[in-house]
């Protein structure tokens, strides 16, 4: 079966990929190749992965290796805690692409609100300008830190990438995000493999009623809601 590669639309126009493909703890080489090429096999154009993860460069070959033009892939990095500041910003960005050897990001996010954010974005907006990243953001932001950060942005943030599946739908920051027309990104959409969750009686119930698995209901959940969706 084809992947549903629906696009949800940035506030800037940039079309980004619905679902995703996060790389997070794929740090075997052999398991990387594998999970990589059957992603993209399966029609994932839409890659997650962050300099914390330590597999940029691995995620960079996989997609060169490939055959298909980076333009159709959609790659997306993080900013990590120690790399906080406009300097440090500026040179982690372009440690990141040439780890990946692209030449542009089509995301890049702050990772976590440590507390040079402010820095840090300042170098992002600048990249963005330049053409050199097409949908800036952040991830685990909370509303006291989007607030500070949209009062003193030129650009302001697109995306929020944060923890969502249905036992913790962050409804208060979901429509605090919606009234800034910033897009909600969830990470652990299936709860990680969490039993609580995947074996939810009242999940397994509409699962069995509709014949699907309880991860395709979650899945279709986020969906509705228009999260954009990183699985593993
Ligand atoms: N921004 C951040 O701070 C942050 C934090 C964490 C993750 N992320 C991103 O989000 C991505 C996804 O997060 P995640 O891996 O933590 O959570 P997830 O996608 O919710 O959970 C992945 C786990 O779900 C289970 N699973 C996957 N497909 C399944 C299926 N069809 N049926 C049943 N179980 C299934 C597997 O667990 P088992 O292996 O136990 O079967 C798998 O390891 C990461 O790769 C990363 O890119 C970002």
């Amino acid at each position: 079966m084809k992947l549903e590669n629906k696009t949800i639309e940035a506030m800037n126009g940039v079309q980004i990929p619905q679902l995703g493909f996060g790389v997070y703890k794929i740090t075997k080489e052999q398991e990387f190749e594998t999970a990589i090429s059957e992603a993209i096999r399966a029609g994932y154009r839409h890659f997650d992965t962050a300099k914390i993860y330590g597999n940029e460069q691995a995620l960079g070959r996989e997609i060169q290796k490939c055959g298909i033009p980076r333009a159709e892939f959609f790659i997306t990095s993080k900013v990590w805690n120690t790399d906080h500041g406009y300097k440090a910003t500026k040179r982690a960005f372009e440690q990141t692409c040439s780890k990946l050897n692209v030449d542009y990001l089509d995301m890049y996010l702050i990772h976590f609100a440590s507390p040079d954010y402010l820095g840090t974005w300042r170098a992002m907006e600048e990249l963005y300008t330049e053409g050199k990243i097409k949908v800036i953001g952040v991830t685990n932001f909370e509303i006291q830190h989007l607030e500070k950060l949209i009062k003193h942005a030129n650009i302001p943030p697109m995306i929020n990438q944060i923890e969502t599946h249905p036992e913790f739908p962050q409804h208060e920051l979901h429509d605090y995000l919606k009234k800034y027309k910033i897009l909600h990104e969830a990470w652990a959409p299936l709860g990680q493999g969490n039993k609580a969750l995947l074996e939810h009686p009242e999940l397994k119930r509409i699962a069995r009623n509709h014949k699907k698995t309880v991860a395709q209901i979650v899945l279709r959940w986020h969906m509705q809601i228009a999260t954009i969706n990183i699985v593993s």
